[in-house]
């Protein structure tokens, strides 16, 4: 069961950059971090679940001001002891309802951390959240998985995304609920560690409804970071909402 940390608690903290480690490629990083950089132009960026600091502090390292919220203290902590990471401000709490100190031009959600929050009204929570802390005409940024319902046999409700020698990762679908858990296995020290975090999959259609509920609009909607189409054949989609001006 998760603690006061959520599901991110010091064992996961621990290993949090290493077990994610093709996230941090610097070609990969660099693409979100010039997206994000461009919409903020010279006012300041939010990070909802801002983790060790993955994309946060190289967009600070761009003279981005940068603040986050994070329910984790454990994660936290890994972002401050990083070289730059103490100057990044960070309010401890849920990201649908915590507030982080003044307005910024661009809040940005990513490594489909939407799902994190497992329920609808949590989720448009955030969408408020966010549109309260963003100045008129700011920009909220999504960065989510599709659900891959289309890959399910009739029946399944189990879909194997990764498998290698030492590890092993199983999305369990709870299509009535809109629910997922991943189970990720992995062989650590010879022994078998198992960490399984629960998910409230959503629709692109379903998050255009939550931002017009919190007053904005979609912008642009995108399958990658460098901005190429969205399409029926798209995994993942980038999607930014615009506050009215
Ligand atoms: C997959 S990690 C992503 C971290 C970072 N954004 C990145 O891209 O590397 C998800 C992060 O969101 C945090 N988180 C999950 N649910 C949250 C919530 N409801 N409120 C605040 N933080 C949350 C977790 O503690 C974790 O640090």
């Amino acid at each position: 069961m998760p603690g006061d940390d959520g599901y991110f608690g010091e064992q996961v903290a621990r290993r949090y950059d290493e077990s994610v480690a093709d996230m941090f490629e610097p070609a990969r990083v660099d693409a979100v971090v010039d997206f994000i950089a461009a919409l903020a132009g010279t006012g300041r960026a939010l990070e909802l679940g801002i983790g060790t600091g993955r994309i946060a502090l190289p967009l600070a390292q761009r003279g981005v001001p940068v603040a986050g919220i994070e329910l984790s203290q454990a994660m936290a902590a890994r972002l401050r002891a990083k070289p730059g990471g103490a100057d990044i401000p960070v309010a401890i709490g849920d990201f649908s309802t915590t507030t982080a100190g003044g307005s910024f031009a661009v809040a940005y959600l990513v490594f489909n951390t939407i799902m994190n929050l497992t329920t609808q009204a949590a989720q448009v929570e955030c969408f408020r959240n966010v549109a309260a802390h963003l100045e008129p005409g700011g920009c909220f940024v999504v960065e989510v998985h599709l659900p891959e319902l289309r890959l399910l046999p009739p029946g399944e409700t189990f879909r194997p995304f990764h498998v290698s020698d030492s590890k092993w990762g199983i999305d369990e679908y709870d299509v009535a609920n809109q629910g997922l858990v991943s189970h990720h296995l992995e062989i650590v020290g010879g022994r078998l560690e198992r960490f399984s975090i629960p998910f409230r999959y959503v629709w692109p259609a379903e998050l255009d409804l939550m931002a017009q509920i919190a007053g904005m609009r979609l912008r642009e909607r995108w399958s990658d970071w460098s901005r190429e189409p969205f399409t029926s054949d798209s995994g993942t989609h980038i999607s930014v909402w615009e506050k009215a001006a």
